[in-house]
């Protein structure tokens, strides 16, 4: 299954924005969201293309291979059965099983989960903007999860220099963000380090 049609392969290099050569040290492509309780976040430089990243990002069924926080990451069509191709369209459903904190690195897809990490959140996919190079999903709140809000956003620029800016942010919101804070907020900030490095180990390899 293609996950990049023909065309947008063709048209990706020039839909990418080219930051200019000097780009300031705090350059960032994620968009300023309302500050919430806390946030998990990570930045690395990757050297690769941006499609490289953008397509290790929104294929879902091979991020056990390397993602060793996102263990498994299944779309869904909202009140369909109907099991769609397995790459992110706004409005649809996205059900993770994660690790928190990450396995050590490296994973593959027989690494075996944590049973003592293993997490399990509802997502609905916001956010699929291939031209920015921004995705983002949030969570969506359960019967039970209705004191916790968050949105995770994914951001990948070209540096210009050879180099990819990789991002990601999730700010977590509501009174249950508090506990989730104290309980998991260290965790999660190492599980957010752990899949930027992931994406440095498949898309550097050896290097
Ligand atoms: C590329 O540019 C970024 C932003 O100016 C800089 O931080 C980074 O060190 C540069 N990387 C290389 C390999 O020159
Ligand atoms: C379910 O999704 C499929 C694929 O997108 C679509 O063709 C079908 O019409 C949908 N069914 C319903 C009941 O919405
Ligand atoms: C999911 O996100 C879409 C697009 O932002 C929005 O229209 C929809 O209402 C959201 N659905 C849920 C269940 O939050």
């Amino acid at each position: 299954m293609p996950l990049l049609n023909p065309l947008t392969l063709l048209l990706l290099p020039l839909l990418t924005p080219l930051v200019s050569s000097s780009v300031p040290a705090d350059y960032t492509n994620l968009p300023s969201v309302r500050p919430g309780v806390f946030n998990a976040q990570t930045r690395i430089h990757l050297t690769t293309t941006v499609p490289a990243v953008w397509s290790a990002l929104t294929n879902f069924p091979l991020y056990p291979t390397w993602n060793p926080f996102v263990r498994s990451a299944v779309v869904a069509i909202p009140l369909n059965s109907t099991v769609p191709p397995q790459y992110p369209v706004e409005g649809y459903h996205l059900f993770l099983r994660t690790q928190i904190p990450a396995l050590p690195l490296p994973v593959d897809e027989t690494t075996p989960d944590n049973p003592l990490h293993t997490q399990f959140a509802s997502e609905n996919i916001t956010h699929v903007q291939e031209e920015l190079g921004r995705l983002a999903w949030a969570y969506m709140a359960g019967v039970v999860n209705l004191a916790l809000q968050a949105e995770r956003w994914q951001a990948v620029s070209d540096l210009g220099n050879g180099t990819v800016l990789y991002e990601s942010r999730e700010e977590f919101y509501g009174p249950a963000a508090v506990a989730l804070k104290a309980l998991m907020g260290k965790a999660l900030q190492e599980s957010f380090d752990a899949q930027g490095l992931g994406l440095k180990l498949l898309l550097e390899g050896g290097q």
